[in-house]
């Protein structure tokens, strides 16, 4: 077979925060395919890199202190522990703000505009008078206009879902300032697909076989085809923001960056490109090679980028298309669904300091892996139990029980053939190779039942004991011969652990081709050390309990107890970690006399207070408290307000601090708001202490 080159990608991460188990679910996925190309002798370029523009990581850095590019070093600097800590074999690692980035982003640009398919148009724009630029989606919020819900971004609504535009946003407001944004012009530029030459391209490249999952086709080709009135298809893409923006500027067209999607998916080029010059390879010659392949593995909330505007940026700037995309479906964790932003409630770095081997996670993922786009659920028990039963039950279990009957560790001749290595071997590898992981290593274990059940039929001990030591020597050697084409099928999913397995077995590391050679009569094995401890179930339940402070008491349930509940969880909710006495100075809270108390319009929450602070002016404060009282049971009385919290606008208007007020943890079944009240003799202004 001649070798192979492939250069394989994973979604590039947004470098705003750390790394989710969804993230290691991706490399990991990606990780047992290139391990087994790998495995295959191919020549493979595995590479990825933070994905750092846009105006989602200029808001988080902000909030940091840091600049964006110091915020997104620091977030680099985060990545290695875990592709280290879950055995991710990058090859390289880069940031789409590298300088290959730039300089391809802009030549891929320039080579389309060449090809007549980019085009300018004036657009209406949020602008914020007060700030004097230009608003990315981000940086606008206000009510979905879809289900209502406030305090929503200006491109999606967290609460249902929807995709918009920030001018679709009921009562919009400048996250920057507060104020109404102002719509005014401003020239973007497009990438024009619904060119007639686009849209025939798109519709051949996703349509020839192999490129796509026929799910995933499927899916496309809703977005693809126009209705009999001539509506629907793809609409021209937006590419261009306005400075200031964290991003690649656009050529010639001075104060406009690219869009953070037009140079992420650049970003794999950038990366192989970075990865080969430091290996002294041409990057041009490379890509060049017709042997070349290009695949990348990406989840499927991210399709059409990848799907359809990527394949065509490749093509008509006269590029090499990549050659399939796959997807994988989103992991859930007990059922429960994943945020993209904050992950779910496996949290990897934690896996990793409880000591918990990478591999039982590889493992267990890739069982329940194929080649669909279909969800997965990562369930504890499950985990346990298949980690156990398979892992240490049937495949390690075969070396520690058969070594202790070949004298000297010297193998005896066997009957290897009856195995039929070259059937479990090719049908395992042609399994890797059409990512159907479950599937393979369903087909391992029932290979590891079949050979357990032989040294269990023959009964070496027993035969041990009838003086037979050559016949038990002779089942024994069959068993670490089985054990061996084992561990080659399971290499690309436990490296380590085949790796430990090599060492005993006193072999070369195992390749596809070697695989099935049999280690033969006389040849001597190594000593064998324990390979694989059980997962301890104290393990998971630590995995999945709630966060605690380092010198806190061990963590008690994190649901508010049943009503009336005591002891640990006074009020119905832990008690905070511990602060400083400076941390609390930080919080200014004064007696305000309530001037004036109303009901505010649209709200069946909120009160709409004006508080005396002592400063020769009121302050308007609005309070979640309509539910438990009437606004005359409030003027005149005197409570405690929180006097330095940063305003904050609200539909209603700004709210300048917050009205203490007690209520139970579990609002339901204890319900109930009781607002904190000053003794007589407390005045407007007097500090809380
Ligand atoms: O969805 C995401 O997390 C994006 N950062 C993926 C980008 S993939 C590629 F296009 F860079
Ligand atoms: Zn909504």
């Amino acid at each position: 077979m001649t070798q192979r080159k492939l250069f394989v990608t994973t979604a590039l991460p947004y470098a705003n925060g750390k790394f989710h188990i969804g993230h290691i679910m991706e490399y990991i996925q990606a990780d047992i395919w290139v391990r087994h190309q790998r495995m295959q002798g191919s020549d493979v370029a595995f590479v990825c890199a933070d994905d750092v523009h846009g105006a989602a990581i200029t808001i988080a850095a902000e909030k940091a202190g840091q600049t964006p590019q110091e915020f997104v070093a620091a977030i680099a600097a985060g990545r290695q522990q875990y592709l280290d800590g879950f055995h991710i074999s990058f090859d390289n690692w880069h940031s789409t703000d590298g300088p290959e980035n730039h300089e391809l982003a802009k030549q891929i640009y320039l080579d389309l505009k060449a090809q007549g398919l980019i085009a300018t148009r004036t657009i209406k724009q949020f602008f914020d008078p007060v700030k004097g630029m230009f608003l990315a989606d981000r940086y606008v919020k206000g009510q979905c206009p879809k289900c209502g819900a406030k305090d929503q971004f200006g491109d999606n609504c967290e609460v249902c879902g929807a995709v918009y535009a920030p001018t679709d946003l009921i009562e919009p407001y400048s996250v920057l300032s507060g104020v109404k944004p102002e719509l005014r012009d401003s020239e973007h530029y497009f990438l024009t697909w619904s060119d007639p030459r686009c849209v025939e391209f798109m519709q051949t490249w996703t349509g020839a076989p192999g490129h796509l999952q026929t799910e995933v086709l499927n899916k496309i080709r809703e977005w693809l085809e126009k209705d009999e009135g001539g509506e629907g298809g793809l609409n021209d893409w937006d590419i261009s923001r306005d400075a200031p923006y964290f991003g690649i500027e656009i050529p010639d067209a001075p104060g406009k960056y690219f869009y953070v999607w037009l140079d992420a998916p650049i970003g794999y080029l950038a990366s192989l490109k970075n990865y080969l010059d430091k290996k002294g390879v041409d990057y041009a010659s490379y890509m060049r090679d017709p042997q070349l392949e290009q695949y990348h593995f990406i989840g499927k909330d991210i399709i059409t980028f990848h799907t359809l505007f990527w394949p065509a940026m490749l093509y008509f700037s006269g590029r090499k298309t990549p050659d399939a995309v796959f997807v994988h479906g989103h992991l859930t964790v007990g059922g429960e669904k994943m945020s993209k932003s904050r992950g779910t409630g496996l949290d990897p770095l934690k896996y990793l300091s409880l000591g918990m081997n990478p591999e039982w996670l590889r493992y267990y993922l890739a069982a329940k892996l194929n080649a669909r786009n279909e969800d997965l659920d990562f369930n504890p028990e499950d985990f346990m139990a298949r980690v156990n039963s398979d892992l240490v039950g049937k495949y390690v279990n075969i070396a520690s029980r058969a070594v202790k009957f070949i004298p000297g560790g010297k193998l005896v001749g066997s009957n290897v053939a009856a195995l039929e290595p070259n059937k479990l071997i090719d049908g395992v590898r042609a399994l890797f190779e059409s990512r159907e992981y479950g599937k393979a290593l369903r087909e391992v274990m029932a290979f590891a039942d079949a050979v357990n059940m032989r040294f269990d039929g023959a009964a070496p001990w027993k035969l041990v004991k009838e003086g037979k030591t050559a016949e038990a020597a002779q089942v024994c050697s069959e068993c670490l011969e089985a054990f061996k084409l084992l561990t080659a099928c399971l290499k690309p999913v436990l490296p380590t652990l085949a790796a430990q397995a090599e060492a005993f077995l006193n072999c070369e590391p195992l390749t596809w081709s070697s695989a099935a050679q049999a280690l033969g009569e006389g040849h001597q094995v190594g000593e064998y050390k324990h390979l694989m401890q059980r997962v301890d179930a104290k393990q998971v339940d630590a995995l999945f309990e709630a966060p605690t402070e380092v010198s806190a008491p061990a963590a008690p349930s994190p649901q508010p107890s049943p009503a009336g509940g005591r002891g640990s969880e006074p009020g119905g909710e832990q008690v905070a970690p511990e602060i400083t006495m400076d941390d609390f100075s930080k919080v200014d809270m004064r007696i305000a006399k309530v001037v004036a108390c109303e009901a505010v319009e649209g709200s069946k929450k909120l009160l709409r207070l004006t508080l005396d602070v002592g400063e020769g002016r009121t302050r308007n404060v609005f309070s979640g408290i309509a539910s438990a009282y009437k606004p005359e049971e409030l003027a005149g009385k005197f409570v405690v307000v929180v006097a330095n919290l940063a305003p904050r606008k609200m539909k209603f208007g700004v709210s300048e601090g917050m009205v203490l007020s007690a209520s139970h943890g579990d609002e339901k079944a204890n319900p109930g708001i009781f607002v904190l009240s000053a003794w007589p003799g407390a005045e407007p202004g007097m500090k809380v202490r």
